[in-house]
Order: structure tokens, then C-alpha cells, then sequence
């Protein structure tokens, strides 16, 4: 073979010897980078193979020396981010709702567990953004039916209103025309004197009259001024806010059934950690009181 080597007269390239149908080949081998390369990744290779998972087996696959496993990483993480809410919900089962807010760190965490806990159980009633819809209040702004204390939050959301649990809130309007306790002439007056007291009344004299009936009826639990009264769940008047609607139809129709909307209790329904969290985040939506 080496008898037939030449120098290419074409190239200048020193030939192999080998010829083929008078076709000559020229002796060209592979760049020696090249040719490193692809060495060592055999030997990179062999090495992951020996090191790593990497070859079926009939009854599962290598291990490989360093016992490497994914899933045993993703779990030991996942461990770890238990661990630490583990912690978390203990310390804050721990320690008194008015004092969360002392505790940065145990602060974020209620506010995400109870922003967590409201989307699932309360949003279908107050809505995403808790802004509420008609007879399910606003809980964003700082008019509260029964109270806006971190306190009256929770004890709301523990026992429910007009709810089936024992210590629920409760007070039930009249149902002043339903029940025929007033006459459709003084509910329409009544209606008029609430309309006075956001300063949207039309007919005087009936604000007049209204007015009479308002503090025979109604001042024991809106007050005399129509302020309202957290203690027994009934609205502020005063405040042009409304859970049923501000027009005077919707007005008469609270008069003439009382409306007894209701919430459900959550206590034993939800876990306590959850409870403090839930009341902790919609305190901090409303301006907290
Ligand atoms: C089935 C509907 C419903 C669900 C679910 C619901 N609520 Fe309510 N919620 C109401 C109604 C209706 C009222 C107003 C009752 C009333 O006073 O007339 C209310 C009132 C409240 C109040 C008192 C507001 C105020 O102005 O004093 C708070 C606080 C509250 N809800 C929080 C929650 C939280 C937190 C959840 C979830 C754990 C929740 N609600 C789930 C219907 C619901
Ligand atoms: C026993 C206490 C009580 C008395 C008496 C009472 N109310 Fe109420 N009133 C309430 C409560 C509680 C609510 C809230 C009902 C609900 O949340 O479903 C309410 C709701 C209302 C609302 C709806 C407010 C809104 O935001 O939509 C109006 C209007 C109203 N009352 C007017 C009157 C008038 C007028 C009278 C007298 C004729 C009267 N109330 C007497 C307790 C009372």
C-alpha cells in the first residue's frame, strides 16, 4: 500500500494509496481539536454514566455511584418549604390576632393564607376584589355593618350573620310592611326621611312625617340620627353607602321586608390558623379600624 502513495498533483496533498475505479484518495485525517474533542466527551460520557442514573435495567436503571435522584431533590425542597410553614403556622396559632401586626414575617404569611382563603370561600359572595355586590356588603371600604375591628372581623367571620351557628350575629329588621306594621303612606315617609339623611329628599312634608315615624320605628336600632349601630348589625344611613341600594324603591323594599341577609359561619369549617388569617387580610382591606 505505502508503494502507492504520491503527491496530488491537483492539491499538492500527499494521497493515501487507496484508489478506487482510478479514483485516488488524499490523505486528509481530521483536525486534532476535533479529534480531542470527540475523545473526551467518550470518556465525559462513560464517566456520567458511571456517576448518574443512565441505563434501563429489567427492574428499574443504574443508580449510577452518587445515588443522584430528582425526585428525591424535588421532595427534600418540598420538605424544607413544609418545614418552614409548619413554623409559620405555629407561631401564628401561637400568638394573639392584635399582635400578628408586630411580627413582619408572620404578618405576610396570614396575609397570603388569608388572601388564599378568601378567593376560594368568600369571593363567590363578596366578590374577587371583595368589592361586594348587591346584599353581599364592600369589605374594601371602611363602612362596616357590624364592626371593622380586627376583633368584630373575626367574631363576623367565626359565627356567620343570621347563620345556623349558636353565637351567630343576629338582629332582624321588621318587616314593616310584609308584616303590616306600617302603612304604605309612612313607609313611603320613612323612605323619604332616610333619602333626607344622605340629602337626596324631594317632598318635604313627607320628610316631616317621615321623620315621627323614623324615631318611633327605627331610631332604636339606626339611632336617632340614622348613624347606624354595629352592635346590632344595622346600616349607617347617613353615609350615601348601601348594601341593598340607595334609590327610594330600594329603600321601601328594605322597609317593607327587612332584608335579613345572611352569612355563613365559618368556625369548624375552616382551621383556626386559617380563621386568624382570613380575619387578619380583610382588616387590612378596609382601613383598618
Ligand atoms: C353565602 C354568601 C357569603 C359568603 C360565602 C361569605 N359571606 Fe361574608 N357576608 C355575606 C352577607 C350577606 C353579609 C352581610 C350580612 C348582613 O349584615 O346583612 C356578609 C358580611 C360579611 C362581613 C361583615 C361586613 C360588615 O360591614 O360588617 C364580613 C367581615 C364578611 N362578610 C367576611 C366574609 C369572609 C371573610 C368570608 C369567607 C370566609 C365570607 N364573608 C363569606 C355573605 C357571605
Ligand atoms: C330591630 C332593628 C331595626 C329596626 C327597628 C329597623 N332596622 Fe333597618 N335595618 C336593620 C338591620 C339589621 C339592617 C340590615 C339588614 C340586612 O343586612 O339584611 C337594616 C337595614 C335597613 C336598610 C337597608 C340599608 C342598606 O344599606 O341597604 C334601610 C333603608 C333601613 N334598614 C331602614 C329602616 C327604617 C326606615 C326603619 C324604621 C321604619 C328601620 N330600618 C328599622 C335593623 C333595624
Amino acid at each position: 500500500m505505502s508503494d502507492k502513495r504520491e503527491i496530488d498533483e491537483v492539491t499538492g496533498v500527499e494521497t493515501t494509496g487507496h484508489t478506487w475505479d482510478g479514483i485516488k484518495e488524499l490523505n486528509k485525517p481530521l483536525p486534532k481539536w476535533w479529534l480531542m474533542t470527540f475523545y473526551a466527551s467518550i470518556v465525559w460520557a462513560i464517566g456520567y454514566m458511571i456517576v448518574y442514573p443512565a441505563w434501563p435495567t429489567l427492574n428499574g436503571y443504574t443508580k449510577g455511584i452518587w445515588g443522584y435522584s430528582q425526585r428525591a431533590t424535588v421532595s427534600e425542597e418540598l420538605q424544607g418549604a413544609k418545614a418552614a410553614q409548619a413554623t409559620f403556622r405555629a407561631a401564628l396559632e401561637k400568638t394573639p390576632l392584635a399582635e400578628v401586626k408586630n411580627n413582619p414575617d408572620l404578618l405576610r404569611f396570614a396575609m397570603v393564607g388569608g388572601a388564599s382563603a378568601f378567593a376560594t370561600n368568600c369571593a363567590p359572595c363578596h366578590g374577587r376584589g371583595a368589592q361586594g355586590f348587591a346584599g353581599y356588603p364592600n369589605l374594601n371600604d371602611d363602612a362596616w355593618i357590624w364592626g371593622g375591628s380586627l376583633a368584630d372581623i373575626e367574631k363576623t367571620i367565626l359565627y356567620g350573620i343570621r347563620s345556623a351557628h349558636n353565637e351567630t350575629r343576629r338582629s332582624d329588621m321588621p318587616k314593616f310592611g310584609t308584616d303590616g306594621m306600617l302603612t304604605p303612606d309612612q313607609i313611603n315617609d320613612a323612605a323619604e326621611f332616610v333619602l333626607s339623611l344622605s340629602k337626596r329628599a324631594t317632598d318635604q312634608a313627607a320628610v316631616a312625617r317621615g321623620a315621627k315615624t323614623f324615631a318611633d320605628q327605627c331610631a332604636s336600632c339606626h339611632g336617632p340620627e340614622g348613624k347606624g349601630n354595629p352592635e346590632l348589625g344595622a346600616p349607617n344611613l347617613t353615609a350615601d353607602i348601601w348594601l341593598y341600594g340607595g334609590k327610594k324603591t330600594d329603600i321601601v323594599q328594605s322597609i317593607v321586608t327587612g332584608r335579613g341577609g345572611a352569612m355563613p359561619a365559618w368556625d369548624g369549617r375552616l382551621d383556626p390558623v386559617t380563621l386568624k388569617s382570613l380575619a387578619i387580610y380583610v382588616h387590612s382591606l378596609g382601613g383598618g379600624k
